[in-house]
């Protein structure tokens, strides 16, 4: 039978029961479970191999989201953020859109773009001809790089070049077109823009500086759409608001940057849990928001006839499930077992229904009754613990902080001194 990611009062659940319900969710070993209860640290050796100059770790939160249907299948989302408030809204968020049917995505083939750059041509154009006549050369030289790719059906599958005019002069840039499959890619197509370099340099006569993968992954794009019913949402005014703010962020840079601010908050939580590189995400999400000469929101949200909020978003995703700390980081493997992902494409669409769903969370409350007082009331507990609170005392201040409206370290003190008082 197929579990149900709902898990009424999760959130009043101490960390140990909710590690159970996880355990369960998702057939993790009890060695698991118990790495991930202590897993306030790495061993040295592992994060030695990970980066340079070791010397301890980061630890960072990690929660789950709950609630999540996708396409008919249930999902526990593992989120690694320093942020409170956008587990809890991520996971509100994904029960109004559960009571509208949940989520639906779609993605196109893996693709990544690779880039090589030359320069110094006599003729930039007829270099241009000379590398698109060639094309099934460099293919297949780019291709011998990466026969394990190949077996898996992926590659190097089509090559294009631009002519572009910069401060110095004309350039000729060829895009790699890789299909990376579940890998990332950043390897495999570095690899291959690399290999190609002296193949292109011969037949133009021009000299290649860089050879790089782009983050702009325009062919390696993922959509979510969902819709959610007006009475979940408090009412219609609630559904006229967000479609309010959504045009404003359409319209506007400024709000546009923070909307999509608002979507990255969960994207990047779990492209963190999972070991992945979350700068590649956001460069490229950014870059998206700017491909029609003006930044502007990656997410779009409507009232239909009926009167109730239909949302969509779209964004490129070079996510992957092999390769780089995705295998070497024991939490981030935990991490993508919990998530129940099989492909690199199931991944992206989870990660645009996440995005989409911390987007709703967020404006649902903006465009009611504002941030401050759900995010004051996790706020609130933090406020307590650098005060010097302890255990029970925490939700105790916490509490205090919030009814007063004074979420403040010196009134948190305060309360403290009183408690111990007596
Ligand atoms: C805060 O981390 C994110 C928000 O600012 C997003 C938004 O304004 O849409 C609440």
């Amino acid at each position: 039978m197929s579990k149900s990611s709902v898990i009424s009062g999760f959130y009043k659940l101490s960390p140990k029961e909710r590690l159970a319900i996880v355990k369960n969710f998702a057939n993790l070993t009890v060695e698991e479970a118990n790495l991930l209860q202590e897993s306030c640290s790495l061993p040295m050796y592992v994060t030695d191999h990970m980066i340079e100059n070791v010397i301890g770790v980061f630890p960072e939160p990690m929660g789950i989201g709950v609630n999540f249907l996708i396409n008919g299948k249930d999902y526990l989302i593992p989120m690694a953020t320093e942020e409170p408030s956008v587990i809890a809204a991520a996971s509100y968020a994904a029960k109004m859109v559960r009571d509208g049917g949940g989520f639906y995505t779609s993605s196109t083939t893996p693709v990544m773009t690779g880039q090589i750059q030359v320069v110094k041509l006599k003729e930039a154009n007829r270099a241009k001809e000379q590398v698109l006549a060639a094309k099934a050369e460099i293919l297949k030289n780019a291709n011998d790089q990466d026969p394990v790719l190949n077996s898996f059906g992926g590659g190097a599958k089509d090559l294009d070049a631009r002519v572009i005019e910069t401060s110095m002069g004309q350039m000729l840039i060829v895009h790699l077109y890789v299909d990376c499959r579940d890998a990332m890619g950043a390897n495999a197509v570095n690899t291959m823009t690399e290999a190609v370099a002296p193949v292109i340099e011969q037949l133009t006569g021009g000299h290649v500086y860089l050879r790089i993968i782009s983050n702009l992954a325009t062919k390696r794009l993922v959509k979510a759409w969902c819709r959610v019913p007006k009475e979940g949402l408090g009412g219609e005014a609630v559904v006229d608001g967000i479609a309010y703010a959504s045009a404003f962020a359409a319209a506007d840079p400024y709000r546009a940057a923070t909307h999509n601010k608002g979507v990255m908050n969960g994207i990047i939580a779990v492209v963190l849990a999972t070991g992945n590189d979350h700068r590649a995400i956001e460069a490229g999400a950014h870059a998206y928001a700017a491909l029609n000469g003006q930044y502007t929101s990656i997410s779009k949200w409507t009232k239909n006839d009926n009167g109730d909020l239909e949302g969509s978003i779209e964004m490129p995703m070079a996510v992957g499930l092999i390769g780089g700390a995705v295998k070497t980081h024991p939490i981030a493997r935990i991490a993508l077992k919990i998530l129940n992902v099989k492909s690199s494409n199931e991944f992206g669409e989870v990660l645009a229904a996440v995005g989409l769903a911390q987007n709703l969370g967020a404006l649902r409350a903006l465009a009611s009754e504002g941030i401050q007082r759900g995010h004051m009331a996790l706020h609130a507990r933090n406020i307590a613990v650098i005060a010097g609170a302890k255990d029970g005392q925490i939700d105790v201040v916490a509490e205090l902080l919030v009814k007063e409206r004074r979420v403040r370290v010196d009134r948190a003190k305060e309360i403290l001194e009183n408690l111990n008082k007596k």
